[in-house]
């Protein structure tokens, strides 16, 4: 069962070589049939409350939802949904969404269906790490975020925004691993232990939360390459400005993102955030 089907590219971004150089998606009929019968059976209007997993520290948020309550038919059909979105080819080339919102689903609502993926995801899984829903962080005023792999323990980052302005601000900026690891060793005076560490922490297996390991390595700012090194990373990224209802879908591990600076605050409902498939060894790619 396909968790989703193609959509176009949308005609403001027909001058945008990524986003035409993208798969655009939406969701398929059939999960839309879901959607509206988890509805009736009055899943969507469920409880969603933030919890912890220990192992995933010092992001160890995430939100979650009642999962046993619902109906064992309509869980089974959320889980005949996960091996299309677990196996959805996103590493190479990014991934886009569309109508992913009204009139399908309402903010509450899409919180309520991520939930239950993410819940979905680690029974499936036996494992509370194995897929987190992470809450966004709110921002009074937006500086925009440097480009970061997020590296949480799974690799696959899919996101949807929803309370974003339409004024063309907090584009979503991107950057290929290539890129990067490209830049940091032709960018003079980076070290070569630096490149080595985070060529590492994207091709292996994590044991842990890596975010300010990496982030750290990159922006080093108290070293005077660390400015050259942003510049080369800036020449080579992309961007790509979403709007309400659409997002992206990337291997964490394959691609760099972050965001130029918002318009207006961050709320905790600028995207919905899910991360999912256990890391595993890139190396040999
Ligand atoms: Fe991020």
């Amino acid at each position: 069962m396909s968790i989703f089907s193609a959509a176009t590219v949308p005609a403001r971004l027909k001058d945008n070589p990524l986003a035409q150089g993208s798969l655009w998606l939406t969701w398929s009929p059939s999960f839309r049939r879901l959607i509206g019968r988890l509805r009736q059976a009055g899943a969507l209007r469920q409880r969603v409350s933030i919890t912890r997993v220990p192992s995933c520290k010092p992001y160890d948020k995430t939100y979650t939802i009642s999962y046993g309550k619902l109906a064992p038919e309509l869980r089974q059909e959320i889980e005949q949904f996960l091996p299309s979105l677990k196996t959805q080819p996103c590493g190479k080339k990014a991934v886009f969404f569309r109508r992913m919102l009204s009139p399908t689903l309402n903010s509450n609502e899409i919180r309520a269906v991520f939930a239950l993926l993410r819940v979905a995801f680690i029974q499936q899984e036996g494992n509370p790490a194995a897929s987190l829903y992470s809450p966004v962080s709110p921002e009074k005023n937006d500086p925009g975020f440097n480009l970061h792999a997020d590296l949480y323990l799974p690799t696959k980052l899919w996101l949807i925004f929803d309370d974003v302005p339409d004024d063309g601000s907090g584009a979503s900026l991107f950057l290929t691993r290539k890129q990067l690891l490209r830049s940091m060793q032709s960018v003079p005076g980076v070290p070569k232990k630096a490149h080595q560490e985070v060529a590492q922490l994207l091709d292996l297996p994590l044991a842990k939360d890596s975010y300010n390991k990496m982030y750290d390595l990159i922006y080093d700012r108290r070293k005077t390459w660390c400015q050259r090194l942003q510049a080369a990373m800036s020449r080579g990224m992309q961007s790509v400005c979403l709007f309400r209802g659409e997002g992206y879908l990337i291997d964490d591990r394959n691609w760099l993102h972050g965001r130029s600076p918002v318009s207006q605050a961050v709320t905790e409902r600028r995207f919905h955030r899910l991360t999912f498939d256990m890391d595993r060894d890139y190396s040999a790619q």
